[in-house]
């Protein structure tokens, strides 16, 4: 009985979406304007937003970080070097460890000392897990990318004493005999946790718990795992992120819902300080979606897909808006990205996919949400990082490849903390069969240094656009930055062609105080504009 309205409310909306494309195109509007207003400001691009996600997962973690210190690829403690020199240049802000699912059966105990206990990844293959990589090589490895940890901490199959405990490991200064044993293995001063991740989906890898349920674990795990770093005591203190909903329907708002509400009426003794969020680019499960191998079509419904992340993150919004009116809880979008079919002849518990220009606009689409939500949205971490589902860098042995997504990553660096400054624009569309798309996406931010950055997606995958950006606050004198586009939709890189896919230079024109570019179809641009 659902079916009908729900397929003709679908049609009504493509009617409505398709009446505008017919009035843009009627007006011959090919040329897209954009008016940036310096005077205003928005809220903070947290550059958190840029977080990522190290899971231990099919060669996420072994051959993707871990390649142990008597590899012949050069390691530096084991962790691999040019892995490490790529990440540097993202200014990677924090990496989201050990899960995951895996991180509901990981026990922390079995990563430290030698010699590793052994086990099994039942979530991911049912592959061994080595342990060799765990709590102190993690540390390494964010101490030499640059980055903060966020620990995601076992609720799952685990206790809050174990978390507690794996917590005073990590963070005391006192002589504790965890402390001491911290020190004997290598590592005498406290680490620095910067977010503790209270479970990992508990609605279903994490224990399919009720939200009621879960709750009650929740504060309980806040309660008790402490940070105990004297530097973080007053500043920079751990954010405790509890889980929260992993998509739009009932199931998911309940979940909002139920933890919010409780949020309002905390006491003294638990608190939380964000509320997590999970929502791929799928299209349907499994997924089945090709990650390379596909034309218009599919380039067009992935992007659609990927534009619900606006009206979830509006829908959960308004609910925490209810519950925290001040936005002390942050919605933090830990794990988003297109998860499509297993490359063929891959293990398909080890999540591998090409990586294409249609991520590269994806990515940037994502990011452009997350940064107007900015007053809510403070943290986010693309899945993955290495060799699994969307991610930055692709390893074989010895090669490497950057895929277009660490493109994007890397052209966004100057939007890490900046202020977002309003621009308005008429997006036009972008159509394609049943689909329609806005044609254009733009953020405009101000650095911390004070410099005006602009990016601009066009989606078109077929037509180049004329952007014009006028400004109020400012009389540009010139514009330059790089834009990311290739030959195809499905264009990737590999270790044999790893170029096919790289940002070139662009400049803007400057006529009349306005900036004249054309952008080439399917490409996203990043500018700075000086003044
Ligand atoms: O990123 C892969 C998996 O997706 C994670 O382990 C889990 O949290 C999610 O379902």
């Amino acid at each position: 009985m659902q079916r009908p309205s729900a397929v003709i409310s679908a049609f009504l909306i493509d009617v409505a979406l398709m009446c505008s494309m017919l009035a843009t195109t009627a007006l011959g509007a090919d040329k897209v304007e954009l008016s940036v207003d310096v005077s205003k400001s928005g809220a903070k691009i947290d550059r958190n937003i840029f977080g990522q996600f190290a899971e231990h997962l099919g060669h996420g973690v072994y051959e993707g970080i871990w390649v142990g210190p008597d590899s012949a690829i050069p390691n530096t403690r084991g962790i691999r070097s040019d892995v490490v020199t790529a990440l540097k240049a993202l200014k990677v802000p924090n990496v989201r460890w050990p899960g995951g699912c895996f991180a509901d059966e990981y026990h922390w105990r079995k990563g430290i000392g030698s010699p590793r206990t052994v086990t099994l990844n039942p979530n991911w293959g049912g592959v061994i897990e080595p342990n060799t990589f765990g709590t102190h090589e993690f540390l390494d490895f964010l101490d030499q990318i640059g980055a903060e940890a966020y620990v995601s901490v076992n609720v799952g199959s685990g206790t809050p004493q174990e978390a507690a405990e794996w917590l005073e490991y990590l963070t005391t200064a006192q002589p504790t005999t965890l402390a001491k044993e911290r020190a004997a293995n290598g590592h005498p001063a406290p680490y620095k946790v910067a977010y503790l991740g209270i479970g990992n989906e508990s609605w279903d890898c994490g224990g399919n718990m009720t939200p009621d349920y879960y709750l009650s674990q929740m504060k309980a795990y806040s309660r008790f795992v402490r940070n105990f770093n004297p530097a973080q005591q007053d500043k920079q203190q751990m954010l405790k992120i509890a889980v929260g909903p992993g998509g739009d329907g009932p199931r998911w708002t309940e979940w909002t819902e139920v933890i919010m509400k409780a949020y309002q009426q905390h006491t003294w003794s638990w608190d939380i300080n964000g509320l997590s969020m999970h929502n791929y680019t799928v299209g349907q499960w499994p997924p089945s979606y090709k990650s390379t191998g596909f034309g218009e079509a599919e380039y067009a419904q992935i992007l659609k897909f990927t534009l619900e992340m606006e009206g979830l993150i509006a829908k959960h919004s308004a609910i925490m808006d209810k519950y925290d009116p001040e936005k002390k809880v942050a919605l933090i979008v830990d794990e988003w990205g297109g998860w499509y079919a297993p490359l063929p002849g891959s293990n398909p518990g080890f999540l591998v996919q090409q990586n294409s220009m249609r991520d590269a606009i994806l990515a940037a689409l994502n990011v452009n949400i997350f940064a107007r939500h900015g007053d809510r949205v403070r943290g986010a971490n693309i899945a993955q990082m290495i060799n699994v589902l969307q991610a930055m860098i692709m390893t074989d042995k010895e090669k490497m490849v950057l895929t277009p997504t660490y493109y994007v990553f890397k052209m966004y660096v100057p939007f890490q903390d900046a202020t977002i400054v309003p621009v308005k624009f008429d997006a036009g569309w972008y159509t394609h069969s049943d689909v329609a798309l806005p044609r254009v996406d733009a953020i405009a931010a101000k650095d911390t240094n004070g410099k005006l950055w602009l990016e601009i997606t066009n989606v078109d995958p077929n037509q180049a656009v004329d952007i014009e950006v006028s400004f109020t606050g400012i009389a540009p004198k010139s514009a330059a930055g790089e834009t990311l586009t290739a030959p195809k939709v499905d264009s990737v890189n590999t270790f044999e062609a790893p170029n096919t896919v790289v940002p070139k230079p662009i400049t803007a024109k400057v006529q009349g105080g306005k900036l004249a570019l054309k952008l080439e179809p399917k490409s996203v641009t990043v500018i700075s504009v000086e003044p």
